[in-house]
C-alpha cells in the first residue's frame, strides 16, 4: 500500500541518508519536503534537499522553505558536525531546480488538507515548520494519520547540552507547542525517535562498504581513522560517492569526540519507523519540554507513570531490531543506487 508521506528535515549528513532512504522507496508518495533551519542554515539545507532531489531524478517533488529562525530563540547551526555545506565532505552539483513558492508551514497544511486521515509526517529536524502550521491551523493535528519525531532524549546525556537534544535544543518553543498540540483529542500521538535509541543505529565503516557493494559501485572504500582528512571517493556510482563523502565527515567528528570512528543515522532509523512503526517497541508517556531551565532549557520530559493529570501525547519509541534496520537500509539504498547508474 503506497503511504503518502511528507518530509521535514535539516538536511545534513543523516537527514540526506533518510531522503534517500524514502527515495528508494517505491512504495511511498512523497509529497513534499520541508527543509527547516538546524544543522545548517535553511537556504542551505533546501540546496542540499534540491540536489539530491536532481541528483535521483525527482525533480517533481516540492521543496518548500521554513523560516530562518526558529520560533523564539536565535539560530543555532552545526557546521561542525555537518560540514560546511551540511553535507559533510560531500561536493553535491549546484541544483538548476528551484523550491516551491509555497513556505513550509503552508505546504504542511497543504499536504493534510489534501491527504485528511492518510498523511505520515516524518520530522527529523527542528520543529519550526511544524509548529508554525499547527499555529496556522491548529485542526492540522487531527488530519494526520501519523507522525514520527526524530528528536529528544529520555534517559539518555542529551548531544547539545547535558539534558538536550539537537532538534529540541534549536527551537524548544516549537517542539513544546509540538507536545501539547499532538496526543489531543483525535490527532495520533506522535512516534518520537529520541536519543536513546538512535544512538544505537550505529553505522561503521563496513555499513560503508556494504552499501557500495550492494549497488554495484567499484571500488570498494572502507573509511578509516588513518586515512587523510577529507579523503574523496572515487566510486564510479555518483551517489555512493556523495555519500560516502558525507558519511566519512561524520564519521571523523564522532572519532573526534571520542565516540568512535561511526556515525549514528538517527534521521533514517526515524524515516523506517515512519513507514512501518511496528519496528520499535514504544510506551506512552505525556512529553514536555523545559523552556525556562537555566541549565535545563531543550530537555524533553516525560511523564511515564501517570504523575500528570494529563494523558499520554506521544509513545517513545524504545527497542528494534538493529541488525535488519541496517540490512534493510543498505539493500534498500544500494538497490536504488545501483538502478539509477542504469538511467
Ligand atoms: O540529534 C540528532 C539530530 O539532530 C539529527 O536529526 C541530526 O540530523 C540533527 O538534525
Ligand atoms: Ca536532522
Amino acid at each position: 500500500m503506497t503511504q503518502r508521506l511528507f518530509f521535514d528535515c535539516d538536511t545534513g549528513i543523516d537527514d540526506s541518508v533518510a531522503l534517500l532512504y524514502l527515495l528508494a522507496r517505491a512504495d511511498v508518495d512523497l509529497l513534499g519536503i520541508a527543509s527547516t533551519a538546524g544543522n545548517v542554515p535553511v537556504d542551505v539545507v533546501t540546496t542540499n534537499n534540491l540536489s539530491w532531489l536532481e541528483l535521483c531524478g525527482r525533480a517533481e517533488i516540492p521543496v518548500h522553505v521554513g523560516s530562518a529562525t526558529p520560533l523564539v530563540a536565535d539560530l543555532m547551526t552545526t557546521e561542525d558536525t555537518h560540514g560546511p555545506l551540511g553535507v559533510g565532505h560531500a561536493e553535491l552539483p549546484t541544483p538548476t531546480i528551484t523550491a516551491s513558492h509555497v513556505d513550509a508551514a503552508d505546504a504542511w497544511i497543504e499536504a493534510s488538507r489534501a491527504h485528511d486521515g492518510e498523511l505520515v509526517g516524518l520530522v527529523t529536524g527542528p520543529l519550526t515548520s511544524l509548529a508554525t502550521a499547527v499555529r496556522r491551523d491548529p485542526a492540522l493535528p487531527s488530519r494526520m494519520r501519523r507522525l514520527v519525531i526524530m528528536g529528544g532524549a529520555f534517559h539518555t546525556h542529551g548531544n547539545t547540552t547535558p539534558t538536550s537534544e539537537w532538534n529540541v535544543a534549536v527551537d524548544p518553543e516549537a517542539a513544546a507547542e509540538v507536545f501539547a498540540a499532538f496526543g489531543t483529542a483525535g490527532a495520533p500521538e506522535p512516534i518520537v525517535c529520541a536519543l536513546d535509541l538512535t544512538e544505537q543505529v550505529v553505522m561503521t565503516p563496513d555499513h560503508v562498504v556494504r552499501l557500495a557493494a550492494a549497488s554495484g559501485s567499484t571500488p570498494l572504500e572502507c573509511p578509516d581513522p588513518g586515512d587523510e582528512r577529507g579523503l574523496r571517493s572515487v566510486a564510479d556510482n555518483e551517489i555512493i560517492r556523495h555519500l560516502t563523502d558525507a558519511l566519512r565527515f561524520y564519521f571523523e567528528f564522532h572519532h573526534d569526540h571520542d565516540e568512535g570512528y561511526i556515525a549514528h543515522l538517527h534521521d533514517p532509523f526515524a524515516a523506517m519507523v515512519a513507514l512501518n512503526p511496528d519496528l520499535v517497541t514504544t510506551i506512552p508517556a505525556r512529553v514536555g519540554v523545559e523552556l525556562t531551565g537555566t541549565l535545563t532549557r531543550g530537555m524533553t520530559v516525560a511523564d511515564e507513570r501517570w504523575m500528570s493529570p494529563l494523558g499520554p501525547n506521544a509513545r517513545i519509541a524504545t527497542a528494534t531490531d538493529l541488525d535488519s534496520v541496517f540490512d534493510d537500509l543498505i539493500e534498500t539504498i544500494g538497490t536504488y543506487a545501483r538502478a539509477l547508474v542504469r538511467i
